[in-house]
């Protein structure tokens, strides 16, 4: 374990920019959203400044309306597509995408907070992370309830194949004058066979290319956009960020506030209940919103919905159901995807991911499984222990797969390990 700690704080050191860590330096070259909370909670066992100060540039990069986007430029790079030029947004300070993640780093900024106990830290984040969920609320709600995406990349389960119908339903060319492109994903064979297919990407790109043509303008996209999706694991971290907000802002004294957020994560939890879930599937699903039916897949982000308590103790009973039928009957937890177009080894199409894996243990321990909880997290160990610090993992071999020296697996290889040590 100490070989493999010691790893994990060096990818961490050596993935670390001025502020912010890469999630890896052969693929994704950039500060990401989603990355930089599961790295500061990793940060935080082992560099509590520099836990903070990734949440920190992270909100540095937030939009005045209060996105918060899915990759920050913060330095030129070689390597990536889509750079900077193919998104054409931002701010006054940095170059980033035009679309955003689900807001993880709000449970992100409470651990650090809990790890930390620096109040100065929560006081300082708190009307950042105000503005970042009124955000979704104000912004990217049709009901006030459920929120909803305009692109895969912002599920961050990019080629989930929840999201082929969506896909299939609309013309990339008729939403994009151009559509030349060319990927920079594929740095090896092995790499080709695991990444999303060309056409998956002629969708992602369209896509882009229709929010820089209308200047990433959210009621003009909210018409014409033909990818908006109630996307369950959004939902279902945006929910606990609310109660996560809550938190901190009772622990801060403010009770009005801490009210506020209750109110609203009771609230996202009841239209996702009311609108997301699936009894035949025994869990909660995707929404279409423009054509107007559920994306019913078993996804292991369906399951996450535990992160967020969202369901009832009659639906838990089911989708515990459904997890051990489905899920756990490989080797190594948690496949990703377990259905008819299931591959072991593509991106979000079956591969366990130790983000999804940590959400899903913590989740499951506040539903009292503690025993559920504890497989997925010593598949996990292992899984690291044996492969390193991989992108994703084959289910049924456990062979690594995707990017070396990823940063999250890193991190979370270290909250695991440090919940070890404590016991
Ligand atoms: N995961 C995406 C990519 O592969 C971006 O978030 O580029």
């Amino acid at each position: 374990m100490t070989d493999r700690r010691e790893q994990a704080v060096a990818i961490l050191r050596e993935n670390r920019h001025e502020g912010y860590t890469i999630p890896s330096s052969t693929l994704y070259p950039y500060q990401w959203n989603w990355d930089s909370a599961f790295i500061a909670v990793g940060l935080a066992h082992v560099d509590e400044a520099a836990a903070k100060q990734e949440l920190r540039t992270l909100l540095d990069a937030m939009w005045p309306n209060g996105m918060v986007p899915q990759i920050a430029f913060w330095a030129d790079a070689e390597g990536y597509f889509p750079g900077p030029d193919e998104w054409e947004a931002g701010t006054d300070e940095v170059a980033t995408s035009g679309i955003t993640q689900p807001p993880m780093l709000v449970p992100a900024a409470r651990r650090v907070y809990e790890v930390t106990s620096d109040d100065a830290f929560r006081d300082e984040m708190l009307p950042l992370l105000d503005q970042h969920l009124s955000w979704w609320v104000d912004e990217r709600s049709f009901d006030g309830d459920t929120v909803y995406v305009r692109h895969p990349w912002a599920t961050g389960m990019d080629d989930s194949p929840a999201w082929v119908p969506v896909l299939e339903s609309f013309d990339p060319a008729d939403i994009a004058t151009n559509l030349d492109y060319a990927r920079k994903d594929r740095k090896s064979a092995d790499l080709s066979e695991q990444r999303p297919t060309d056409w998956d990407y002629d969708r992602y790109v369209a896509l882009v290319r229709q929010g820089k043509a209308l200047d990433w303008d959210e009621s003009r996209l909210r018409e014409v956009c033909p990818f908006l999706v109630e996307d369950v694991l959004t939902n279902s971290i945006f929910v606990r960020a609310c109660d996560d907000l809550a938190a901190l802002y009772a622990g801060a004294g403010d009770e009005a506030k801490a009210d506020e957020w209750r109110r609203q994560a009771e609230h996202s939890r009841a239209g996702m209940r009311e609108r997301l879930w699936d009894e035949e599937l025994g869990t909660f699903v995707s929404y279409d919103r423009v054509n107007d039916r559920k994306l019913r897949v078993n996804s292991v982000a369906g399951l996450v919905s535990v992160f967020g308590e969202v369901p009832t103790n009659e639906q838990f009973g089911r989708l515990r159901e459904n997890l051990r039928e489905n899920f756990l009957d490989y080797d190594y937890a948690c496949p990703s995807y377990v259905g008819p177009d299931m591959d072991y080894d593509r991106y979000w199409r079956g591969p366990a991911w130790m983000n999804v894996n940590w959400l899903l243990a913590d989740g499951l321990r506040r539903y009292g499984a503690v025993d559920t909880a504890d497989r997925i997290e010593e598949d996990s160990l292992e899984l690291l222990e044996e492969e390193g610090f991989r992108e994703y993992f084959n289910p049924e071999t456990g062979a690594g797969r995707g990017s070396d020296r990823f940063s999250w697996s890193a991190a979370l290889y270290l909250d695991w390990a440090s919940d070890m040590t404590h016991e």
